[in-house]
């Protein structure tokens, strides 16, 4: 999507929003899949009612953009326009157990921070690729740790107002890979609570987490992590690799051989060549297993 109109470009400008002209998105995901459109840099939360109000009026089609790594994009020319919020700084705050994090802060870079002020428990996270924002609405986890658990006060615009809201921890529903926000809220900062553990047992958790991670994960591949939730009391991965299916591939769109809910880019696979894989791997799954797998990745239709 491409914005041409010229005062709808200077009303964006005088917002203090940047506006970048024809994006290659595969740059922006961690697959290395998706197509152009103009981007929209937020460098203050309190312009994007007043943009979101201009892209309403001007019935432009939109989309927020996060860290880009647990999304699919499809090809070509996107029929949105897309947001993102600009780095902030700084990104993060201590106030004794009170972390307070911007939401477009990377969250392993803030694991390890948080670790270098004496603060823990989310250790388990630190191999999870992503932003802030991105970790705290779909509620990433790893290893027994989820983020909602520390989540105390998270800001946010809300869609279904228009405007922008803080809301306490126990407001919000975390669950398995989900939580109470709408699709079309954009997380802003966050208040997180940490216990207080000394740094050299936080490195160590750590460690044991990077090395189970290197263990069983294709790491150095373009990835978007698991492509499907696990089914209640299952494991997608298993039942993807008892069918026999690492190494499947739809083009270059590719069922990783180390770990088969990974669906790698092995080159240069297109939305519609990991479309078609994830329908065929549904398939076989429902088929032998009599279970309809449920994506995990974002996928924009
Ligand atoms: N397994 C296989 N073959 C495979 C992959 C896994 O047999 O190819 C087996 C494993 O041996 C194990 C079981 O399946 O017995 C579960 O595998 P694993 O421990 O790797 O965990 P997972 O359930 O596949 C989940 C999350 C990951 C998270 C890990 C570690 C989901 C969909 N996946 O994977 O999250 O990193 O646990 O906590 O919940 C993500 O969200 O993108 C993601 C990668």
């Amino acid at each position: 999507m491409r914005i041409n109109d010229s005062k709808l470009l200077a009303a964006i400008g005088a917002l203090g929003v940047e506006h970048k002209r024809g994006v290659s998105l595969s740059e922006l995901t961690s697959l290395g899949i998706g197509g152009t459109s103009d981007v929209l840099l937020i460098r203050k939360h309190d312009t994007i009612p007043a943009l979101i109000r201009l892209l309403k009026e001007s019935a432009t089609p939109h989309r927020f953009l996060g860290g880009g790594s647990n999304v699919l994009l499809p090809d070509g020319e996107l029929p949105w326009l897309v947001l993102q919020l600009a780095r902030q700084d700084p990104e993060v705050r201590f106030d004794g157990n009170n972390v307070y994090v911007d939401c477009a802060a990377d969250l392993g870079r803030t694991v390890t921070l948080c670790a270098k002020h004496d603060l823990g428990g989310m250790e388990g996270l630190i191999g999870v690729p992503g932003s802030i924002g991105g970790a705290l609405r779909m509620n990433a986890g790893a290893y027994g740790t989820q983020i909602g658990t520390f989540v105390r006060e998270v800001k946010v615009y809300r869609a279904a107002t228009s405007g922008i809201e803080t809301l306490r921890g126990a407001e919000i529903n975390f669950e398995y890979r989900h939580t109470s926000f709408a699709p079309d809220d954009i997380m802003l900062s966050v208040r997180l609570e940490l216990p207080s553990k000394p740094y050299s047992e936080i490195l160590q958790g750590i460690r044991i987490c990077n090395e189970k991670r290197r263990a069983s994960q294709p790491l150095n591949q373009k990835s978007a992590g698991c492509i499907f939730k696990n089914p209640p009391g299952g494991s997608a991965g298993r039942m993807i690799d008892e069918l026999g299916l690492k190494g499947h591939h739809v083009g270059d769109a590719r069922v990783s051989d180390r770990h088969a809910n990974f669906f790698v880019n092995a080159g240069h696979a297109s939305a519609a060549d990991v479309l078609e894989l994830i329908a065929d791997v549904r398939r076989r799954v429902r088929e032998r297993y009599g279970v309809e797998l449920e994506e995990e990745v974002i996928v924009w239709r």
